[in-house]
């Protein structure tokens, strides 16, 4: 049989468009996404285990991404019965509401748009990937995550917090940075800005990788 290719967006590419049907109604991507950032994530399958950890974990902290003025959107490929039917029981079962959109992409239409089915992992689910938009509609980095190994909130909130910072401050973000460390000042581009640096009271390992604090 002939094997199935879809697309793949790439980080710099224009987030797809698309309508859909959510738990929180119809939705046209690009006026959900106007004005905020958008953190949109797949999940293989509602009332799965590694799925309802990780759904808990993003409305458990759906705060901090609000603080980030950032947009929650989950996806499977599941009829909007059923997420409706997982929602209730995890309320029920644990107090904590999924109190975000969740796309019942039946046909799949959305999961091939953004790449999320990937055959030789499944035919059938979706993939975990997380996609974060920013406010003009671009993707800015994309994480996939198989569908064993559920994914870190930690680390989603530290590299939307890291994009977010390296837009407001025009800097790069070493190893492991998180919020509050030094960050990276981009190398000097001219000698007049060579011979600044060396005047500067950044933390230098040389001229070329040089820090400071926000
Ligand atoms: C889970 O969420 O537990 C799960 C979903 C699909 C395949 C394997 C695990």
């Amino acid at each position: 049989m002939e094997e199935q290719v879809y697309q793949m967006p790439r980080i710099g590419d224009k987030a797809p468009d698309f309508e859909a049907v959510t738990t929180y109604g119809k939705i046209k991507f690009s006026d959900f996404n106007k004005g905020n950032w958008v953190v949109m994530f797949s999940h293989p399958a509602d009332f799965t285990p590694v799925c309802t950890t990780e759904m808990s974990g993003f409305a458990q902290r759906h705060d901090e991404f609000r603080a980030l003025n950032t947009k929650l959107l989950g996806l499977s490929i599941d009829s909007i019965f059923a997420h409706v039917a997982w929602v209730n029981n995890v309320k029920k079962n644990t107090g904590v509401l999924f109190d975000f959109p969740i796309i019942a992409d039946l046909d799949m239409k959305v999961a091939k748009l953004y790449g999320m089915l990937q055959p030789n992992e499944s035919e059938t689910a979706a993939v975990r990937a997380v996609f974060f938009i920013d406010p003009t509609g671009k993707i800015r980095l994309i994480m996939y995550y198989p569908l064993n190994v559920g994914r870190n909130m930690d680390e989603i909130l530290r590299v939307l917090t890291a994009l977010q910072t390296t837009d407001k401050h025009g800097v790069a973000l070493p190893l492991n940075w998180k919020p509050g460390e030094k960050v990276i000042v981009p190398p000097p581009k001219t000698i007049e800005e060579m011979q600044e640096r060396e005047k500067s009271n950044y933390e230098m390992v040389d001229w070329y990788l040089a820090k400071k604090d926000l």
